[in-house]
């Protein structure tokens, strides 16, 4: 494709954060050039000179999903995460996911900068469809702030620091308190892992002795109310150093009580969930089979909650007290789940789902109801990318932006299955579920990446994003 192909959606149903309008959208290149009345002098005369010409009418044009939070060829758990850059970002390509930023993390006892390049190598030529990259922040010491501003420049302007696993990852409240007052001056956005890790490592320490030492456990020692405390805890320190705050995977009714409660007391807090905790619940971690190690396949942190904590989930994205939806995508299959068949601690954590999060938010938001159109492309698309320094390039379709553009169709459904899907795992947790629509083609930044069921990018056709600061915060 060359820069100046021009490429014709004709007669579509435009979904945008804001607006829902029957057009015709123009695409010269890679950017879309305008968004047209169908029948209009000027769309009939960009189709004369088309080389492409797609007929949409009955579909919906929607912005490439932006899934601000996976974990690909990741090696920091006990067993690697098997989908790579390669087969993740083609699964996410399958699922309308034009835009992915993983987490890059330093090798064991080297800088952050290192572990930026490092992603940057083993990204380079890989992906399917664009990224960007947050650093894993831990260990802070005194050079960690001016490394968080040399990578600024690199277009890292957002960092994970975790309050759980204080054998790996773990920061001290003072860690903490340094990271995000260095953030209140550069612009960075501190991403946070709120689990209070002190103490749940007592509980399943606790639990192991005792002979608890079957997956449902996992849940049961990572109660709500610890990571509602972190959540208050993160907030606290954000407002003390003056900076913004943002909450990855919350997952339970506690935790979004304390989100609204700090938000209104002015905190600059924000705060993201999954499908995950939108649609599953603890109930299967307790499944029976296989002598009780059945629910290993659903075993994440923080843990599924039960189901009672959806509607407030879905309240909270609703109300805009919950900002984004992204996957926290960390498959491992089933025969990696096994180190941990006698001791829970020793299961790798994470849940595979990056290929699924516009079909079963599309299902779980519009067709039952939930949110409208426009909430379902803000929380999956617009307000990540403006959230992560991405908008207006990504996360829209308007005069510029990327044409980053999935072709859903609402009328014809599915059902999810690890016999179907892309990602490279051997069970979907969400086997058997039917959504009311599908994505049917997808094109980054102007090029038709998924047609008719079938993956025609090139590997390597995604690039890496040099972000800027976030265009969200308060
Ligand atoms: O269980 C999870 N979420 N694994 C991925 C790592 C993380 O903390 O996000
Ligand atoms: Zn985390
Ligand atoms: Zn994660």
């Amino acid at each position: 494709m060359s820069k100046n192909t021009r490429t014709l959606l004709r007669g579509g149903t435009v979904v945008t954060a804001t607006d829902v309008v029957l057009a015709d959208i123009a695409v010269l290149g890679e950017k879309v050039l305008g968004v047209l009345a169908p029948g209009s002098e000027l769309s009939e005369s960009f189709a004369r000179g088309a080389e492409i010409v797609v007929d949409a009418s009955g579909k919906f044009i929607v912005p490439g999903g932006v899934d601000v939070h996976t974990h690909f060829q990741s090696d920091g758990q006990a067993a690697p995460v098997l989908d790579t850059f390669a087969t993740g970002t083609i699964a996410a390509a399958f699922g309308g996911t034009t835009t992915i930023i993983d987490f890059a993390q330093a090798s064991p006892g080297a800088r952050m900068p290192e572990g930026f390049e490092r992603y940057l190598n083993m990204t380079e030529g890989q992906c399917a469809v664009d990224y960007g990259l947050h650093l894993n922040c831990f260990e802070v010491d005194d050079q960690s702030p001016a490394e968080m501003d040399a990578l600024l420049a690199e277009g890292v302007t957002s960092f994970k620091m975790f309050m759980a696993y204080p054998d790996r990852l773990y920061s001290t409240d003072a860690q903490i308190l340094r990271i995000l007052q260095q953030s209140a001056r550069n612009g960075a956005l501190v991403m946070m892992h709120a689990e209070n890790g002190i103490a749940m490592d007592l509980l399943r320490d606790q639990a192991i002795a005792r002979g608890d030492t079957g997956p449902a456990w996992h849940a049961s020692t990572r109660p709500a109310r610890l990571e509602a405390e972190a959540v208050h805890r993160a907030a606290v320190l954000a407002d003390v150093a003056g900076a913004p705050i943002y909450i990855v995977h919350l997952s339970a009714a506690e935790a979004l009580y304390e989100v609204v409660t700090a938000r209104g007391r002015g905190s600059n807090i924000f705060a993201e969930t999954c499908p995950q905790y939108l649609f599953l619940d603890v109930d299967a971690l307790t499944d029976e089979q296989d002598a009780g190690f059945a629910g290993a396949r659903f075993l994440c942190s923080p843990p599924l909650r039960p189901a009672s904590h959806q509607q407030d989930l879905w309240q909270g994205l609703r109300q805009g007290n919950l900002h984004v939806v992204a996957t926290d995508h960390c498959p491992f299959c089933w025969s990696q789940r096994q180190l941990g068949r006698e001791d829970f601690r020793a299961i790798p954590n994470g849940l595979p789902g990056v290929e699924h999060r516009m079909e079963i938010m599309y299902e779980g938001a519009v067709a039952q109801g939930r949110l409208s159109l426009n909430r379902w492309v803000d929380v999956c698309s617009t307000t990540p990318a403006k959230m992560f320094g991405l908008h207006p390039r990504k996360g829209t379709i308007a005069p510029g932006s990327d044409a980053d553009l999935v072709v859903f169709n609402p009328q014809v459904g599915r059902v999810i299955s690890s016999a179907t899907h892309h990602m490279n795992v051997d069970y979907s947790v969400y086997e058997g579920m039917t959504v009311a629509g599908t994505v049917e083609q997808v094109f980054l930044r102007g090029q038709r990446i998924i047609e008719a069921g079938h993956y025609v990018g090139r590997q390597g056709d995604g690039r890496y994003l040099r972000r800027g600061l976030s265009s969200y915060l308060r």
